[in-house]
């Protein structure tokens, strides 16, 4: 890996839309190619549907908070604090699942596109590559932020939490929508299995 030293890129950096590489063209895709590289998307949906979940509990719960005198002086034992421990907890499973969906497209789908893409597509897979050094790095802080609430839930761990929630959420949606565009063709015309 090239810049070792350095940092991942910042989330305004990942969201940028001018520095994402297109992939080479593959003008002899048949339709069942397309849809077969179509199927990342269609993975890539479920763990929306999940992360949107998560943001609907968030809402309900600051919902919750925001009445008059309900975070003082103590929430420890009240609904919210047990509604903000769930939260914790959803957020660490999130955090496990999307580890999990990076940790295969690194091992396998990478390395596959690599080996038949060649040149051309080298590019896309080093952007790709970069956009999950970032997103490495908030699930690591999200887990962090979730297990800290799930130990003891207050409205100091539940903001840090809601805020790596909101930073990883972000990053997540902007990459998923790239990599599935960007994949569609190579996935199917070069075969890689998903
Ligand atoms: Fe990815
Ligand atoms: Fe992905």
């Amino acid at each position: 890996m090239t810049g070792a030293t350095s940092g991942p890129m910042t989330l305004d950096e990942l969201e940028d839309a001018a520095a994402r590489p297109d992939p080479p063209a593959y003008p002899a895709i048949s339709r069942a190619e397309r849809a077969h590289g179509r199927r990342l998307a269609a993975i890539h949906d479920m763990y929306r549907a999940e992360l949107d979940g998560v943001r609907d509990l968030l809402v309900r719960i600051r919902a919750g908070t925001a009445a008059p005198g309900v975070l003082a002086p103590a929430v420890t034992g009240t609904r919210l604090a047990r509604n903000m421990a769930m939260f914790g907890t959803a957020c660490g499973r999130d955090c496990a699942l999307l580890q999990n969906h990076h940790d295969i497209e690194e091992q396998w789908m990478f390395p596959a596109l690599s080996s038949a893409g060649g040149a051309a597509l080298a590019p896309v897979i080093a952007r790709l590559m970069a956009e999950h050094r970032l997103i490495h790095a908030l699930i690591g802080d999200l887990a962090a932020a979730a297990g800290a609430l799930v130990a003891a839930p207050d409205a100091g761990a539940f903001a840090r939490c809601a805020e790596g929630f909101a930073a990883l959420d972000r990053a997540i949606r902007s990459h998923f929508g790239y990599e599935e565009r960007v994949l569609e063709e190579p996935l199917g015309a070069l075969r890689v299995p998903i």
